[in-house]
């Protein structure tokens, strides 16, 4: 989409592009003074594989702190984002034959990362439950090859937000059946009130044992493209991933990863605020905008900055005597008729939603949200 997007911008055509999974902000401000320090002060070279000292120890104890749990510094693993830290707890917690139960709609990479190691992605549909995975469904998934069950909260592409008590019977049964939890906490901060994010150790610390938290600078901190993150899980885990970040990337950004620190010692609840502020503005008037819209349904629009649109009823539609055959296909004439950009769900599990981003410039979100009111008008059944 975004290469497509791309191509006719560049023949001149305005496009608003939705696809985009990054704030339309600039980078916080202690990112900036620590990347800038950083680079001033020379600190050209190679740091230890999964990450400076300082920035782990002071890691474990934010961590430490948010979860009530305690963290020591050799149970965090500093990594070039989220994805990294995915992409490792995949690559030293699974052996082939190994299933992962994976909520669906998922991000795209979570499935992929688990077959490059070998192990078989069992997906739950969520649908159903308000996109949530409860234990009945996992329940209904259990083998006795299933190693791990991967939450992630708030959702991408959802939105959702997982509710205290959801994540409690989660870890329960996790728990019970010694399985791993990977909770993906990278939009953590993103939250749309009166919802909160609920961690799953700080509700079950029993549960510390057995699960890998991840999380992530570049969504609340509007620096994707640097690349830091990190992983939170015991110590035998971190020292495997070590090696295995010590022979395949090592180190992320040491830039990055000052920036990281002194955002972390700054300890600053200014931008979130101000990005929170934002968001929240921006879903009322996304909503508004889509509450002209027939035919469509919506996820509970609760964190991140996603809204996740059910158009099942409008596929086999026809837009100006074009059948639309598909979401992939209707992705395609929205890009070429209406110049907006989506996401098809079928990349995330679900044939029959788009995803859209309202992290966008406000001008962007009110003309791309007109654009597709105008274009569902003209989408008539068969
Ligand atoms: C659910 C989820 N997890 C992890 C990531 C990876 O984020 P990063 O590697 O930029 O920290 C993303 C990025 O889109 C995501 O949506």
């Amino acid at each position: 989409m975004r290469s497509k997007a791309n191509a006719l911008k560049e023949s001149g055509i305005k496009v608003i592009n939705f696809a985009a999974g990054e704030l339309s902000f600039d980078a916080c401000q202690d990112m900036k003074a620590g990347a800038i320090d950083a680079i001033n002060g020379a600190r050209n070279r190679y740091t230890p594989p999964i990450g400076l000292p300082q920035l782990r120890t002071r890691l474990a104890q934010h961590v430490s702190q948010r979860c009530g749990v305690p963290f020591a510094a050799n149970e965090v693993a500093v990594t070039a984002g989220a994805k990294q830290a995915l992409y490792n707890t995949a690559m030293v917690l699974l052996n082939p034959g190994d299933e992962v139960i994976i909520p669906t709609p998922y991000w795209e990479t979570a499935p992929t990362q688990v077959v490059l190691a070998g192990a078989i992605p069992v997906f739950v549909d969520t649908k159903a439950d308000d996109y949530r995975l409860t234990c009945k469904a996992v329940e209904r998934a259990l083998t006795p090859r299933t190693k791990m069950i991967l939450i992630n909260t708030p959702n991408n592409p959802t939105g959702t937000v997982y509710q205290r008590e959801q994540l409690r019977l989660i870890a329960q049964l996790a728990f019970d059946h010694q399985l791993w939890v990977v909770f993906d906490e990278c939009y953590r901060k993103l939250v749309r009130r009166p919802h909160e994010h609920h961690n799953i150790v700080s509700l079950f610390p029993a549960l510390k044992n057995q699960t890998v938290l991840v999380d992530s600078f570049s969504k609340s901190q509007a620096v994707t493209g640097w690349r830091v993150g990190y992983a939170c899980a015991p110590a035998e885990v971190i020292a495997a991933m070590h090696n295995l970040q010590g022979h395949t990337t090592s180190n992320p950004s040491s830039l990055a990863q000052y920036a990281a620190l002194n955002t972390l010692i700054a300890d600053s609840p200014h931008f979130g605020h101000q990005v929170n502020v934002f968001l929240d503005e921006q879903l009322l008037a996304a909503c508004t905008c889509l509450g002209y819209v027939d035919g469509i349904t919506c996820a509970p629009p609760e964190g991140a900055f996603y809204l996740f649109i059910d158009v099942s009823r409008k596929l086999g539609c026809r837009y100006l005597g074009t059948k639309i055959r598909d979401v992939d296909h209707l992705a395609d004439l929205l890009l070429t008729e209406a110049h907006i950009a989506v996401v098809p769900g079928s990349g995330c599990g679900d044939p029959h939603s788009i995803r859209i981003s309202y992290a966008v410039e406000r001008e962007e979100l009110i003309e791309g949200l007109t654009r597709f009111g105008q274009f569902m008008s003209e989408v008539v059944a068969d």
